[in-house]
């Protein structure tokens, strides 16, 4: 049992929230000293947030619609986080670049998970790059987000089999039962003070 508080989350999610229902699954079974302070969401009907009030987690939906700029749309995310005393950002399919106002708001203090082995198949339907380019292993990495897209330092990375006969879903599928242990394990690394970032590198501390 630590005597250590816990590391205050905030969770940043556009779609159905498996990976935060990993990361709640993980913080009530004990295992990862943190809390999740909110759950943000750009999409009103995104499932995740269903998971978090399940939860008795606070919910904040910032819907994206209307925003001139990146910037804008993030100040006011930014603001909501600092006011929940967040100290480490996670974005679980949160479906936006963030930018360089939240970037200098969380230095090296936002996770993200990306359903590939960057960095191969950076962006948007990972999956399917990797089906079109017939790789025989893919995976899923967790890295600290700076002002690129999917191209912040690696944190941890877990490799799954690319199958003959596999779709998009089965192959995502296989994807997210590792992306829902990594994800926690980093949080955990970074929560145990166990993470300390060197230029392009993340060394783990033992
Ligand atoms: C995951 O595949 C994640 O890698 C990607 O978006 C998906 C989100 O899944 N960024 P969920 O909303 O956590 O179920």
């Amino acid at each position: 049992m630590t005597d250590k508080l816990p590391c205050k989350l905030g969770v940043l999610v556009s779609g159905g929230g498996t990976n935060l229902q990993a990361i709640i699954d993980c913080i009530e079974a004990g295992e990862l000293n943190a809390e999740i302070c909110c759950v943000i969401s750009n999409k009103a009907d995104a499932y995740a947030l269903t998971r978090a009030t399940y939860h008795a987690i606070p919910v904040v939906i910032h819907e994206d619609k209307g925003f001139s700029d990146r910037q804008s749309y993030d100040a006011v995310i930014a603001e909501i986080l600092r006011e929940y005393c967040v100290e480490l950002v996670v974005l679980a399919g949160f479906m936006r670049i963030v930018s360089k106002i939240m970037i200098d708001a969380f230095p090296n203090a936002i996770m993200n998970i990306h359903p590939a082995l960057l960095p191969a198949f950076p962006g948007l339907h990972a999956q399917q790059q990797a089906l079109n380019y017939g790789v025989r292993f893919t995976g899923c990495t967790v890295h600290f987000v700076d002002c690129g897209t999917d191209t912040g330092p690696i944190i941890l990375q877990a490799v799954v089999p690319v199958e003959q006969g596999d779709t998009v879903d089965s192959l995502s599928e296989r994807i997210l039962r590792e992306e829902h242990r990594a994800l926690p394990a980093a949080i955990k690394l970074y929560a145990d003070g166990k993470l300390m970032v060197e230029g392009r590198h993340v060394r783990i501390l033992t």
